[in-house]
């Protein structure tokens, strides 16, 4: 690579995201040359932001909050797993045409199967919130073949929404997969228990805000994992604690380990992600 390869990562906020550090940590272990810009962009500017930078030789943009489902409408090619997952976090330009993908739920297993050694195989997971981060995750999380999966959201109608896309994509029967949608309620949330417990709503974002979860929803739990990346504990993570839960993580792995995926789709190398892994950037 002589010419220096043009990413991005875009969305609003942006200032905290760790992105350039994370993709010249891995350019570094290749001497390959990047230049990675940070840019706050929205849904109104979305679109001639994604004109102008690949009009420009942009070769890949990360994408963030809030656009990751109107992404997807300026791609020409859209992976299997966007597809799924109806959201992407990449951008990429190949051949002249722009290929949407998501690799967050890639980024999600390889931290959880890989780094923590917890396999979804037969287990029963709960997917608290129904947002566009939980629609990034489930199609992966439901390949490992869980034995039951049950999405919990504040607002009802949005899980029974992600729920019935998801039915109309996928054969949950053939992959003997219960899958329910339901609330926050304590009747939902406790006539089950759970293995692995998945914080997927944007609530850790919202200081000193709580979901107000019970204690025995942790009864059987191993891990409790929030997806969203804090240098402090979230608060979901200190009430897991609190339960008992032996294991708590955050989604600095994930987020890592999509950023790996991501930086192989734009430059066909695969980056080592050991010392990202042992040490979240400050
Ligand atoms: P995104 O675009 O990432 O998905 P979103 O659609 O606003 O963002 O989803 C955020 C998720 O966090 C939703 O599941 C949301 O619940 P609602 O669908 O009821 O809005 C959840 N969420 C955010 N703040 C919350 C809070 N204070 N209590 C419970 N859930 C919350």
């Amino acid at each position: 690579m002589d010419k220096k390869l043009k990413l991005a990562v875009i969305g609003s906020p942006i200032s905290h995201s760790k992105s350039p550090e994370i993709h010249k940590d891995f350019a570094n272990q290749f001497d390959a040359k990047i230049e990675f810009r940070k840019d706050e962009v929205t849904s109104e500017t979305l679109e001639t932001w994604l004109i102008d930078f690949f009009k420009n030789d942009g070769k890949g943009v990360s994408i963030t909050l809030p656009l990751k489902e109107a992404a997807l409408n300026y791609a020409d090619e859209i992976s299997d797993r966007a597809r799924l997952a109806s959201t992407c976090n990449v951008i990429y330009a190949k051949d002249e045409r722009l290929f949407a993908d998501c690799t967050d739920g890639y980024g999600l297993i390889k931290d959880l199967e890989e780094n923590l050694k917890v396999l979804l195989k037969d287990k029963k997971i709960l997917i608290l919130g129904a947002g566009g981060a939980a629609r990034g995750i489930i199609p992966s999380i439901i390949e490992k073949k869980p034995a039951k999966l049950k999405v919990a959201n504040r607002t009802e109608g949005k899980a029974l929404s992600l729920k019935e896309d998801l039915e109309g994509k996928v054969n949950l029967k053939e992959k003997n997969i219960i899958f329910e949608a339901g609330d926050l309620s304590y009747d939902f949330l406790l006539d089950d228990s759970y293995d692995l417990i998945i914080n997927s709503t944007s609530i850790s974002t919202q200081a000193g805000e709580s979901l107000g979860l019970p204690k025995a929803l942790f009864k059987s739990t191993k891990l409790a994992y929030d997806l969203f990346y804090s240098a402090e504990k979230t608060v979901f993570m200190q009430d897991a604690l609190g339960a008992g839960v032996e294991t708590v993580s955050d989604g600095w792995g994930m987020l890592v380990e999509q950023g790996a995926e991501s930086f192989r789709l734009w430059t066909n190398l695969i980056p080592d992600t050991s010392r990202l892994l042992e040490k979240p950037i400050d």
